[in-house]
């Protein structure tokens, strides 16, 4: 399964996991997107086996739902939590009245693990695949306010603080499966920088304008496109040889090498912040873990 499936990075990874034989669940708040994007992958990967689940990570209930709707399928190996809020001009909110970037990003994604997980950890091997961010380094989680309302909103550091709480929340959660001895791991993956005007049309899903393309073009160097975006998070996922814990991400900054290891570094060398975050979070949102 993969969050967000239906566009970017998220449809990449979709369409990689299709062409290696993968039966894909693109995961979507938008039925007719992930449609759209479901043509486009069937166009380019003669027989792929594609289904479509509902998801928003900004409803707190319904991304319950769509965590607990795992169970229908008839098997699952892993999910790429994909699906990400990015950086808003000004403070918006969710449908629970959490900030929306922070919300959508961790709140959410924390609801719909701890709601997938059981049926996740009825399987062997099974991976969870968090995509993080470069940002995260210039994050500054405040655990005692953490949607920062205490603070003028700035849409950069709240998207920061929001990859960096995923990432944190990665790490615990796989410490945790190790704990339980269990199986499933979780990784994180994370894709560089990658613009829309580097990226290959793929229409119906999407398709750019030429003036983009154009100005996306003088960034060449500097980044890549959202195909190539994909790969840390498909290696993260289907590498035999890598283990929990782990960030994959890109082998350069232009995608033109293959993914390799990252090292964890700031916050997320700090298990004690991690686990608190856990479990504010847990507290918050009244989950229940399974692990
Ligand atoms: N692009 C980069 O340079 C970059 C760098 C570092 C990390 N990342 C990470 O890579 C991932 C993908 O980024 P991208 O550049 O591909 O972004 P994108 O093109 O904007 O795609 C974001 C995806 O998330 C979905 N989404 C947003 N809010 C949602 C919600 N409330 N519920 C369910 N789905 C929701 C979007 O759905 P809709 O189509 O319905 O909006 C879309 O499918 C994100 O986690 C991002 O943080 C990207």
């Amino acid at each position: 399964m993969v969050t967000g499936g239906n566009a970017g990075i998220g449809y990449f990874i979709s369409e990689q996991l299709a062409s290696a034989g993968a039966t894909v669940v693109l995961a979507s708040r938008d039925q007719a997107k992930a449609d759209r994007a479901m043509q486009a992958i069937a166009a380019r990967v003669p027989g792929a086996d594609l289904r479509r689940h509902p998801l928003d990570l900004a409803d707190l209930a319904a991304a319950r739902r769509s965590g607990e709707l795992l169970d229908d399928l008839h098997r699952i190996d892993g999910v790429v939590l994909n699906a990400a809020a990015l950086v808003q001009r000004r403070r918006l909110t969710t449908v629970d009245g959490h900030e929306l970037v922070f919300g959508t990003n961790h709140y959410g994604n924390a609801q719909f693990v701890a709601a997938a997980l059981p049926s996740l950890l009825r399987g062997a091997d099974t991976r969870i695949v968090t995509m993080g961010s470069l940002a995260q380094r210039i994050g500054s989680l405040d655990l005692d306010d953490l949607e920062r309302s205490g603070t003028t909103y700035r849409g950069l550091r709240a998207y920061a603080t929001s990859k960096q709480a995923q990432m944190l929340f990665a790490l615990e959660l796989d410490r945790r499966l190790k704990a339980a001895r269990r199986t499933t791991m979780s990784l994180m993956a994370h894709p560089g920088g990658a613009l829309d005007g580097l990226t290959p049309d793929q229409p119906p899903a999407f398709e750019r304008a030429p003036r983009e393309r154009l100005t996306a073009s003088l960034m060449r160097p500097f980044v890549q496109g959202k195909d190539r975006a994909a790969w840390p998070a498909v290696r993260a996922l289907l590498d035999p040889a890598a283990s929990g814990g782990e960030l994959w991400g890109p082998g350069s900054p232009s995608g033109s090498r293959a993914p390799r290891l990252d090292k964890l570094r700031g916050a997320l060398t700090d298990p004690r912040l991690a686990r608190d975050l856990w479990q504010r979070t847990a507290d918050l949102l009244g989950l229940r873990w399974a692990v």
